[in-house]
């Protein structure tokens, strides 16, 4: 199985920083932050691996990687950020079947297995958790072990599962991405690739029981990075 990191995107919600920097290199506690997504990967056995960024900074995911990981990277320009559906749509060329996608900023403390990413029939998976406030995520509604609805953000979640930014795809994604418009923001949103398996019956999912930080903001770097402090054995 492959595996696709997306680095790229806008990052408004760290600016200043982002306007001369790369998200993914701000530090979680003491190092990068694609060192974690890139180590969940490790974990899970997948050590063939995309990462996707901006032509301005993809160079430097290309001096930090290959310095410190024993791992097979490849390395893919998205020349602009047009969501996350589009950044998946670029590893076409880049993947056989099976792969997973994991989002640059998504820090998972805890045991990512291959088991947790095989699929019981054709389709996709998502990863979940509870969480206290699932209004600032996409929110899956689960009945009878399926996923029947996803809603973004969702003022009134009809559930506590919030959806992490992992997702396990075959090739079929490819002519999904191909059929999507995009959103009022302009994006493609990856959403609507998931809500097209929903559609079909086919999404599946899978509770994560780690820790799960969104360190797309602020707040969220300081708490991964407190975690990781404080797990770490000095
Ligand atoms: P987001 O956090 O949804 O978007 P962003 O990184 O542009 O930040 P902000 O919302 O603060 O403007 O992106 C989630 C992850 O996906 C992040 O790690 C960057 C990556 N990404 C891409 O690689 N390409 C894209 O076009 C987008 C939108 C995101």
């Amino acid at each position: 199985m492959k595996g696709v990191i997306l680095a790229g995107g806008k990052g408004t919600r760290l600016r200043p920083t982002t306007r001369v920097v790369n998200k993914h290199v701000i530090p979680i506690y003491d190092r990068p932050m694609i060192y974690y997504p890139v180590e969940t990967l490790l974990g899970a056995g997948i050590d063939d691996i995309l990462v996707i960024s901006n032509a301005d900074h993809i160079g430097k995911y290309i001096e930090l990687l290959e310095e410190d990981f024993d791992a097979d990277f490849n390395y893919k320009v998205q020349s602009e950020p047009k969501g996350i559906a589009h950044g998946v749509g670029l590893a076409e060329n880049f993947v056989n079947d099976e792969f997973v996608v994991l989002l640059g900023d998504n820090i998972l403390i805890g045991d990512l297995t291959r088991e947790m990413l095989s699929l019981d029939s054709p389709g996709a998976k998502i990863f979940v958790k509870q969480v206290d406030e699932p209004a600032a995520y996409g929110v899956a509604t689960i009945d009878d072990g399926k996923v029947t609805r996803l809603d973004e953000k969702p003022d009134d979640p009809p559930s506590d599962y919030a959806v992490l930014g992992l997702y396990r795809y075959t090739s079929d994604v490819f002519d999904i991405i191909d059929d999507l418009e995009p959103s009022d923001r302009g994006e493609y949103e990856i959403t609507d690739v998931n809500k097209a398996y929903v559609e079909r019956g086919q999404l599946e999912y899978e509770v994560f029981d780690g820790e799960w930080f969104d360190a797309g903001t602020p707040e969220g770097i300081y708490k991964a990075s407190k975690v990781v402090r404080d797990n770490r054995q000095f």
